[in-house]
């Protein structure tokens, strides 16, 4: 397929790099062009609707149409000060407010808000925090990290270490030095023979402590985690998971950083991911749903003992060496605050809370049919894991690209889903009504019936299916 000559997604061919993009694909085909957007659904160039079943990238929150309050909150900043920053002690009147508020409705106290431009860069920020908080309470050695396989936590070459995704490191000589991944708590597919998912929770618990007894307890600074996993397939630990995980770390004194960046500000159905999963973190970072992706804004928290430690390590050495030209940026700010005051006039969170159990129960209804091995979910967020054998879970042959496929084509039934290898991911946005819900797994739904005949043909299924 080549672009239309003339047509946008011609001209983003000749003209535009993207990310996660096979650029030859690109070349010659052009880019899939967003005009505008509507509620849950968005336009391509000739018009055609789509819903976006992920929320754009897990962000968009409150949808792809005008919300007039935002537009109001963006031009009025702009016009009072549309730029300032926060270097030297200085900052910019909302993004005083913004930080605030952030504080008041963090998950346990937190102490400080430093503010970033995206999700990897606040990880990223992380790690200079935890290496500069260790130099100054004088442990050097304190400064290995530990995430877990298919977390994601970014793209830069640190935050893309922490990443537990190989494609993320191939060919960028990543994971740098530092950086050790423990287990994914997928109990589906990790979990072994009998062993039920209490015993997994605490076979994962027990290999953490392995790991950070085999480093030396005095090397490891940070634990970095997603409550709920996102891009690695939305992988939902058992429920005694994270109990066990923070009684390891806090006998060998090892931060924990829980990565909000999807979780945050409602996806799980409450405020917070770590409110759903009993996570007590010393430093959080968020993003994405902070302005409901209307702007690029982001954020980290950082508790009073770790902010003590900062503090005084800043003093030391003058000033805390480290910023960002739009951190704090106030146009982002104002319309990250006001994006806050619509979730709480519009209790979104309490929304999402309303339809999940509907959002689930369309998920679930899945669970029967004979490429799905599994359906995983909570609050707004979901995903369908395909398979070759339901008995077995033997999934397909990686090269067959199956979740890859039924992404193409749900696309021509007019809905947007991410695939991470077969597993199907879903993160609506949070105004979806219980109609849009119902129209996104029809969707899926005649999606799922033309990749099984598409597998039929092409022989690749088991007798079962
Ligand atoms: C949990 C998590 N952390 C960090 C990031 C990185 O955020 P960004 O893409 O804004 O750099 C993402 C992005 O999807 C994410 O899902």
């Amino acid at each position: 397929m080549t672009p239309r000559p003339n047509s946008l997604a011609a001209k983003d061919a000749a003209f535009h790099f993207h990310g996660y993009t096979n650029a030859l694909k690109n070349e010659t085909e052009g880019g899939f062009v967003v005009t505008h957007g509507k509620g849950v659904f968005v336009y391509d160039e000739d018009g055609k609707e789509y819903m976006d079943g992920l929320a754009g990238l897990w962000c968009a929150a409150l949808g792809f149409g005008e919300e007039p309050r935002l537009t109001e909150a963006a031009v009025k900043q702009m016009k009072a000060l549309p730029f300032y920053h926060t270097f030297t002690q200085k900052t910019s009147a909302v993004t005083v407010e913004l930080a605030e508020k952030l504080v008041n409705m963090a998950p346990v106290p937190m102490s400080k808000a430093y503010f970033c431009n995206s999700g990897s860069e606040a990880n990223d920020t992380v790690i200079k925090v935890v290496r500069y908080l260790n130099n100054g309470l004088g442990r050097p050695q304190k400064k290995k990290l530990i995430s877990r396989v298919k977390a994601y936590h970014g793209v830069t070459v640190a935050s893309g270490s922490l990443t537990g995704l190989p494609a993320i490191h191939k060919d960028f000589d990543l994971p740098m030095a530092g950086v050790l991944h423990t287990d994914c708590p997928h109990y589906y597919r990790f979990g072994q023979a009998g062993e039920s998912e209490e015993a997994f929770a605490t076979r994962c618990a027990e290999n953490l402590e392995k790991l950070i007894l085999a480093e030396g307890p005095d090397t490891i600074a940070a634990m970095f985690a997603e409550p709920v996993m996102g891009a690695g397939g939305v992988i939902i630990p058992p429920k005694t998971y994270w109990e066990k995980i923070q009684a390891v770390l806090k006998r060998y004194d090892v931060l924990l950083v829980a990565d909000e960046v999807i979780c945050g500000f409602g996806r799980t159905g409450n405020a917070w991911g770590s409110i759903t999963f009993g996570m007590k973190p010393d430093i959080m970072t968020m993003a994405k749903q902070l302005s409901a992706g209307f702007l690029p804004i982001a954020a980290i928290m950082v508790n009073q003992r770790v902010y003590e430690g900062l503090r005084d390590n800043s003093a030391k050495n003058i000033s805390f060496a480290h910023g960002i030209t739009y951190s704090g940026h106030p146009v982002s700010s104002a319309v990250a605050l006001e994006t806050l005051k619509i979730y709480e006039e519009r209790k979104i969170f309490d929304r999402v809370r309303a339809l999940s159990p509907h959002f689930l129960k369309r998920l679930n209804s899945f669970a029967d049919h004979p490429l799905v091995g599994e359906c995983r979910g909570v609050g707004l967020i979901g995903a369908i894991e395909l398979v070759k054998d339901k008995k077995t879970r033997q999934s397909f042959d990686a090269t067959l690209m199956v979740g890859a496929n039924l992404v193409r084509m749900a696309h021509d039934h007019g809905l947007i889903i991410r695939p991470v290898a077969d597993s199907l991911a879903f993160c609506p946005p949070m105004i979806a009504t219980e109609a849009e819900i119902d129209s996104l797994f029809d969707r899926f739904a005649k999606a799922l019936e033309d990749t099984q005949a598409w597998l039929k043909q092409g022989g690749h299924l088991a007798a079962a299916a």
